[in-house]
């Protein structure tokens, strides 16, 4: 039986869209469910519609500061569909602990930085003012804590000292459009478990490659 997922936008949905094409394959042990967006405006619903998923818009801005009323009304939305996992992705308005803890273990967010480095806003330009060699992407499980949690899978890509903060970004999105379906297929697939802080992967194995950043011209030495 495929998991079923509900995946929560707010924005352009280009992750959403990579988990819509992972979710299409056969083999794939999750479906999406319902796309739900807190925005009537965002672009990631006709992206969605167009990919032939169910949306809905709860609207956020309604309830204000109200953040319970808000998550009353989303549950109620994700009781309708027979919801078992959420993926944020781009979901920009944040939960109470009560939420969070309900979903514990069940809710997953991506996030544009090697966590726990550069949580927050702005961590492609975080990461750059750091001056760090190597960035990335992170999918971790949802706790209170914002962009915090137990880390399930991460990305890596070098920073070059010609990166701003829109060309990082576009070499971290592709690293996160990989991982996010990869993530969700583990744990849909009951290959994860939580020890503690601490996300474990079933059979997991490093991968055999090193990246260094910046590689050393050996030639021109
Ligand atoms: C993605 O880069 C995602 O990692 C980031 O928002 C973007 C949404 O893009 N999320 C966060 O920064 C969470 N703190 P998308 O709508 O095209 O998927």
């Amino acid at each position: 039986m495929k998991r079923r997922v509900a995946i929560l936008i707010s924005g352009r949905g280009s992750n959403m869209a990579a988990l819509l094409k992972a979710a299409a394959e056969a083999d794939f042990p999750a479906e999406i469910a319902i796309v739900v967006s807190n925005r009537a405006d965002a672009a990631g619903l006709a992206k969605a519609r167009a990919a032939g998923a169910p949306t809905v818009v709860v609207e956020s801005k309604p309830f204000g500061k109200d953040r319970a009323g808000f998550e009353t009304a989303l549950q109620a939305m994700l009781d309708t569909h027979g919801v078992e996992l959420i993926c944020l992705a781009g979901f920009m308005r944040l939960f109470t602990t009560e939420f969070v803890q309900r979903w514990y273990g069940k809710m997953l967010n991506i996030h544009p930085s090697l966590l726990p480095s550069f949580p927050g806003l702005d961590p492609h330009g975080q990461a750059l003012r750091a001056g760090v060699k190597i960035s990335g992407a992170t999918v971790h499980f949802v706790i209170p804590e914002t962009d915090a949690g137990p880390i399930l899978m991460q990305g890596a890509v070098s920073v070059s000292d010609h990166d701003s903060a829109d060309t990082l970004s576009e070499r971290i999105l592709e690293v996160e459009h990989r991982i996010y379906p990869d993530a969700l297929r583990l744990l849909a697939s009951g290959q994860v478990r939580l020890e503690g802080d601490v996300c474990k992967t079933i059979a997991s194995a490093a991968s055999g490659n090193f990246l260094i950043s910046p590689v050393i011209d050996q030639a021109g030495g």
